[in-house]
């Protein structure tokens, strides 16, 4: 399954061999970096993609992989005659922001959709899919995000009451503006955002997706966060070097997530190997918030070169052991008390057997950054929303 998906890239392209390698090579691992919609959502500028990408450098952020430096909706302004786009008066130079983020090592992302308008009433690539991808690998774009919006009004016109045909439609939109991004010859991250319509992971890869969407939009609170980590289990195999489900943007350091729910959201979409796109205002966040998401040892877990997406292994009333293979025979392993109760701590017992392990392991906690020993039946008293994430280099 996977072996063909890898192939599909080649066998859908018409441009010549080293394009399509040169598309093949991003993503191997989720891609990682900041995009501007959860927290500024419409109201988005250049001075705030900027400070983002200063923030990125003076925090750390970027030296512990967090690259590229996304603008989403909200950026577009009017085409001229020929039907060439520009940006809206709050992005007045976009190919001077676009060095301004290279300048500082870091990559640049834009976002459009194949409808006419995209979700927030902006100007779509519909018609201009070519002209928009000459028009962003001008700028030294280096990401796409393609999400579906209008587009679903063009399918429901053409192919009233025929979902098949529709769905047929949006394959053949999201692998046509794969074609122009090929056809620039410039590596662009290719990402889906169609909220894992028509088992979008089946598929994706075959368009050319590095990432697709698994689900609606995700929010900055722990019952949205929980249903869309619900919502994984099972996807695993499509996740890949090249080829990545994604659970939606990080919501760390947003709304009313608790210190032990950023920590459980951060270590759960590391678990996942899902992208890293902070979603957060980076120029004015916490040392928590900061703490959480440098932590290289989860950020190793995120970017292990496997590639192999966690598993959820058991649960046991509102517990949940997700465990994940990594490079090397070590395997992460996630407990994670998603008990509702504010007050339970849920004393648990881990049983290592049910997940293969026999005798005590020598491990890592990842966010004590102790060495620990677990045993079978290891009582693990977490707090609410809270979560244990160990790395065991050697299981037995
Ligand atoms: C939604 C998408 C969000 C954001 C928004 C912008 O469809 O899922 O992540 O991009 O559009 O309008």
């Amino acid at each position: 399954m996977l072996a063909s998906v890898a192939a599909v890239p080649q066998a859908s392209s018409q441009a010549p061999e080293a394009r399509g390698a040169a598309r093949t090579a991003v993503a191997q691992t989720p891609p990682m970096g900041w995009n501007s919609w959860n927290y500024f959502h419409r109201n988005v500028t250049e001075q705030d993609v900027k400070a983002a990408a200063d923030a990125l450098v003076s925090t750390g952020m970027k030296d512990a992989g967090y690259i590229y430096v996304n603008i989403d909706d909200t950026w577009q302004g009017e085409r001229n005659a020929d039907g060439v786009l520009s940006a809206n008066s709050k992005f007045p130079d976009m190919k001077g922001l676009a060095d301004y983020v290279h300048s500082k090592g870091l990559k640049l992302g834009i976002y459009s959709g194949p409808g006419p308008k995209t979700c927030a009433g902006y100007a779509g690539s519909y018609g201009h899919e070519q002209q928009d991808a000459d028009l962003y690998a001008s700028w030294g774009v280096d990401y796409l995000k393609y999400d579906l919006c209008s587009y679903i009004g063009i399918m429901q016109k053409q192919a009233p009451n025929d979902k098949p045909a529709q769905m047929r439609m949006m394959v053949a939109a999201y692998a046509k503006m794969d074609k122009a991004l090929k056809a620039t010859g410039r590596p662009i991250v290719y990402s889906l955002c169609q909220y894992g319509w028509d088992a979008v992971w089946e598929w994706a890869p075959s368009v050319g997706g590095n990432l697709w969407r698994t689900t609606g939009d995700i929010q900055p609170n722990w019952d949205r966060v929980y249903a869309i980590l619900e919502q994984q289990a099972g996807l695993e195999k499509y996740a890949g070097p090249g080829h990545w489900n994604d659970p939606d943007m990080l919501e760390v350091g947003n709304g009313k997530l608790t210190e032990a729910e950023n920590r459980s959201h951060f270590s759960m979409w590391a678990m996942l190997a899902a992208p890293l796109l902070a979603g957060n205002d980076l120029a004015h966040m916490s040392p928590e918030v900061l703490r959480i998401l440098t932590n290289r040892d989860v950020i190793a877990i995120d970017q292990d070169r496997l590639g192999r997406q966690a598993t959820r292994a058991y649960a046991d009333g509102e517990v949940e052991v997700w465990t994940r293979h990594l490079e090397h025979g070590a395997l992460a392993v996630a407990v994670l008390n998603a008990g509702s109760d504010r007050y339970a701590t849920h004393p648990f017992r881990l049983n290592l057997s049910r997940l293969g392990l026999h005798g005590p392991q020598k491990a890592k906690d990842l966010w004590s950054g102790r060495e620990v020993t677990l045993t079978n039946n290891e009582p693990i008293e977490l707090a609410h929303h809270d979560i244990l994430l160990v790395r065991i280099p050697q299981p037995k």
